[in-house]
Parts: structure tokens; C-alpha cells; sequence
């Protein structure tokens, strides 16, 4: 069958024809190629990019030149995917006018389709505001980590009934907002079945359980590239780490001990050739 590029009218479509929806992080140009080619639907440019590959604390310093620069790399490797571009903190809460214009630059100089921000109520008329210039906007839920320090850190959220019934009406905001999807992080999956139910567009969960739309893994958290810490609900496909390390470790070794490079890495010259040479 021939792919077409996906947009957020598919994945609405998926939602309603009850098709889960797959997302992953990338970073770069081969993770983005190879995610593509498995037919992953979402490449979310995450601004867990700023943990993942820049070795930042927190998500926090993430610029938007820095986010700009990996979407770039992402869009020239994904042809089918819809490619997201998450917005960094203090880049869309400022005033409407700057969260416009930041998420035109993801679209306009990243090669974008869509951005994603955080929050719930508190972003609503900036979602508003985004999606009316023209831009697919994803909300975000639950466990947001640029506002890490106001939720007392990364928790579960939506333990109790009154702060699940404020996630509830933060999704409900957020779809009325127009927002095409809604990311759910770390909230009980109870919680995330009833948001999926009660919404018209697709749930993205992210430690919100099996009921929602579609999930979202980081990469480098499957790919066990991160182990600064691994969340609950991070499940590890392979230990690429361990790979690495070893490939590493050997490749030291054999140069040490002169094992590489063999003359089938070598580039020859003729003998006569070589002869004439002073
Ligand atoms: O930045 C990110 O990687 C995220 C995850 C929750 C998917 O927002």
C-alpha cells in the first residue's frame, strides 16, 4: 500500500475508526529515518531533548533556537510521520503574540507540522490563539516537567478526586481550545480512560495507562540510552548503552593492540607507483 504523509485529520480518523496511535521522541536525522521507516505516526522533537542528548538538569534551559536546530534534523529524516515540535518553557507563555510567532518558527524554519505545549487552563486562550494563525496544537496533561518545581516534582498526578477532576476539565478546555490531540503524562490510568471517553480527539498517554488513543515513548528511554533515571512506565526495549560501551571498549582495545585497522580497512597504492616516490 503507498504511504501518504500523516496529518492531524488521520489522526482523528484514527481515534474514530479505534486505531491506536504510535509517538516517539527524535532528536535526529537517523532515529527520525528509522522511526519513520517502522511506520511510527507521530515524531514528537521533544524538549526532553535538553536531558536526553544536551545533558541539561531539567528541561528548562531548552531554548528555542536549540529545539528549532533538532527539528530541522528530524524533518529532513521522517517523510511520512506528522512531526511535532515541542515548545520550550517561556517560549508560548508569555503573550499570545510570541507563542504565535515561536510556533510559526517551528513550522516555517523546523519543517514542523504541529507544536505541543504544556498545561491545561492556564494555556487554553494560548491555544486558542496558536491554532487560529493556522497551527495544529497538542496539549499536554498531567505530569508537565517544565513546572516540575510547582508540582512538587516528577509525581503521579490526579491521586486524588479534585486534582483528577482538574485534569478532566484541562482536557475538555484544551479540545473546546481547539487543540487536535492531548498528550496524558503520568496520571492512573482510570483517570486517562475516562479523559479518552469524554474527548472527541485522540489521548497520547505516557504512563496513563492502555486505554488511551495512542502512546508516547522517549526514545533514549526504550532505547536505554538514558539511565539517569528510568520512570515507572518507561519500558526498555534494548540496552543500547550497553552496546555502545562495548563497541567502545573494543574498538580502544584493538587500536591499543593493533588489531585495527586490517589491510581490508586499508587503501593500497600500486607498487610502481610507490616506487617513483622520493
Ligand atoms: O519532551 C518530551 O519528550 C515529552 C514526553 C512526555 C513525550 O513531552
Amino acid at each position: 500500500m503507498e504511504r501518504k504523509k500523516i496529518t492531524p485529520v488521520d489522526i482523528q480518523k484514527m481515534k474514530e475508526e479505534g486505531r491506536k496511535i504510535t509517538m516517539l521522541t527524535a532528536y535526529d536525522y537517523p532515529t527520525a529515518l528509522l522511526e519513520d521507516r517502522a511506520g511510527i505516526d507521530i515524531i514528537l522533537v521533544g524538549d526532553s531533548v535538553g536531558m536526553t542528548v544536551l545533558g541539561y538538569e531539567n528541561t528548562i534551559p531548552v531554548t528555542m533556537d536549540e529545539m528549532i536546530h533538532h527539528t530541522k534534523a528530524v524533518t529532513r529524516g521522517a517523510r511520512y510521520a506528522l512531526i511535532i515540535g515541542d515548545m520550550p518553557f517561556m517560549s508560548y507563555n508569555t503573550s499570545e503574540r510570541e507563542a504565535i510567532l515561536n510556533a510559526g518558527r517551528f513550522m516555517k524554519e523546523g519543517g514542523a507540522d504541529a507544536v505541543k505545549l504544556e498545561g491545561g487552563a492556564s494555556v487554553k486562550e494560548i491555544v486558542r490563539a496558536i491554532v487560529k494563525a493556522g497551527i495544529p496544537v497538542m496539549g499536554h496533561i498531567g505530569l508537565t516537567p517544565q513546572t516540575i518545581s510547582m508540582l512538587g516534582g516528577f509525581k503521579v498526578q490526579g491521586k486524588d478526586a479534585q486534582t483528577a477532576q482538574r485534569i478532566i476539565e484541562d482536557a475538555l478546555l484544551l479540545e473546546e481550545a481547539g487543540a487536535f490531540a492531548v498528550l496524558l503524562e503520568a496520571i492512573p490510568a482510570p483517570i486517562a480512560r475516562r479523559i479518552t471517553e469524554r474527548l472527541k480527539i485522540p489521548t497520547i498517554g505516557i504512563g496513563a495507562g492502555p486505554d488511551c488513543d495512542g502512546q508516547v515513548l522517549v526514545v533514549h528511554d526504550m532505547l536505554g540510552l538514558f539511565d539517569r533515571f528510568t520512570p515507572k512506565f518507561a519500558k526498555r526495549y534494548v540496552n543500547l548503552s550497553h552496546e555502545m560501551l562495548k563497541a567502545f571498549e573494543t574498538y580502544r582495545e584493538e587500536v591499543l593492540q593493533g588489531i585495527f585497522p586490517t589491510d581490508q580497512h586499508s587503501f593500497h597504492i600500486d607498487e610502481k607507483e610507490l616506487e617513483k616516490i622520493k
